[in-house]
């Protein structure tokens, strides 16, 4: 049997490499060996976002074009919007009912979260329902594996934690699911701040070639070279990673590297052949971007059509999960 993976994506803005070398191109590889879901977690954005949701469904048709045009495909692969799938509430509120509020007070991103974003409010029930949440997403479908970031790793063990205590209860009914670690390292953004639409240093899976290339000139690099001649630092340099994660041409680059570390390369030659690595990576995406553009219903059918069939998985789940409970009439 073809194990399943599920994976889910808050539409809180535009999608930017990062998201590309650290989600989407693994979720394209993993297509041709599970069954995979992948699914717009809109609620997941409202947790935060709930005092202005303009924005939220645009963002959700926008990233959805961007996953297609990266390889995800609707005929192979489950495309699906969380809140078009409302089972998902139904089984997140029953496994309120066995999760200890301390369990998720403990989820360190909980904490952390709230410290972070200190100008909204997140002393909400909704937000510290969070992982719960991921957790219903996730067993609904009797996924096995979750392609996650490091950062989501507690949020697995939470719910196969919820997972123990409804069996214990109830009997079998979920699988307990696995994070599918990204080995990828987390990219810098243009300006070795983490990467983030708030601080404007991404380069965008819609950005066309010239912006590319302006964004990449005014890349951070290493900042003791201010002359072409000064021996630099390749390790930790953005410019050097985005290399290692887009430029295929791995003898082009270690020349580069070589040549960096003994002073005899301009940034501006780095930074150029970067920007055609970069473009040659976008260019397939751009173009199915650009084909999809024309006929924008299109990615709303693919949705319905998604959801819909995610929906008869949620459904027989439901029933499984009702009778467990004995909430059969
Ligand atoms: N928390 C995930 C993130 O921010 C998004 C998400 C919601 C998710 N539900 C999920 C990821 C289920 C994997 C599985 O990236």
């Amino acid at each position: 049997m073809t194990k399943r993976v599920l994976s889910g994506m808050r539409p809180t803005g535009k999608l930017h490499l990062g998201h590309l070398a650290g989600a989407l191109g693994n979720w394209a590889e993993l297509q041709s060996k599970y069954e995979c879901f992948y699914f717009v977690a809109d609620w997941h954005a409202l947790t935060s976002e709930y005092g202005d949701t303009h924005g939220l469904t645009d963002y959700a048709l926008d990233n959805v074009a961007d996953w297609i045009a990266a390889g995800l495909d609707p005929e192979r692969s489950t495309l699906f919007i969380q809140s078009l799938v409302p089972e998902h509430a139904e089984l997140y509120l029953l496994m309120s009912m066995v999760v200890p509020t301390p369990w998720l007070e403990r989820v360190p991103t909980y904490k952390e979260q709230i410290a972070q974003l200190a100008e909204k409010d997140l002393s909400t029930l909704g937000f510290l329902g969070y992982p719960l949440l991921q957790g219903a997403d996730i067993i609904m479908y009797q996924a096995h594996y979750v392609p996650v970031g490091e950062d989501q790793v507690p949020h697995l063990e939470l719910t196969r934690e919820v997972v123990r205590r409804f069996h214990g209860f109830y009997g079998e009914v979920f699988v307990e699911p696995q994070p599918l670690l990204t080995h990828f390292p987390r990219l810098p953004g243009l300006d070795n701040r983490k990467m983030s639409k708030s601080y404007t240093n991404t380069i965008d899976l819609s950005d066309d070639a010239a912006t590319v290339r302006k964004k990449v000139k005014r890349m951070y690099t290493d900042p003791n070279r201010v002359r072409a001649d000064i021996p630099g630092n390749v390790e930790g340099n953005p410019v050097f990673i985005y290399h290692d994660a887009f430029n295929p041409n791995t003898a082009e680059v270690d020349d580069l590297k070589a040549r960096y570390r003994t002073g005899s390369v301009g940034d501006v030659e780095v930074k150029d052949k970067l920007a055609v690595a970069v473009n040659a990576v976008l260019d397939p995406i751009r173009e199915r971007r650009a084909a999809l553009a024309s006929r924008p219903e299109q990615i709303r059918e693919i949705l319905f059509e998604g959801s819909k069939r995610a929906r008869r998985e949620a459904r027989a789940t439901m029933e499984k999960v009702r009778e467990a409970v004995r909430l059969k009439y």
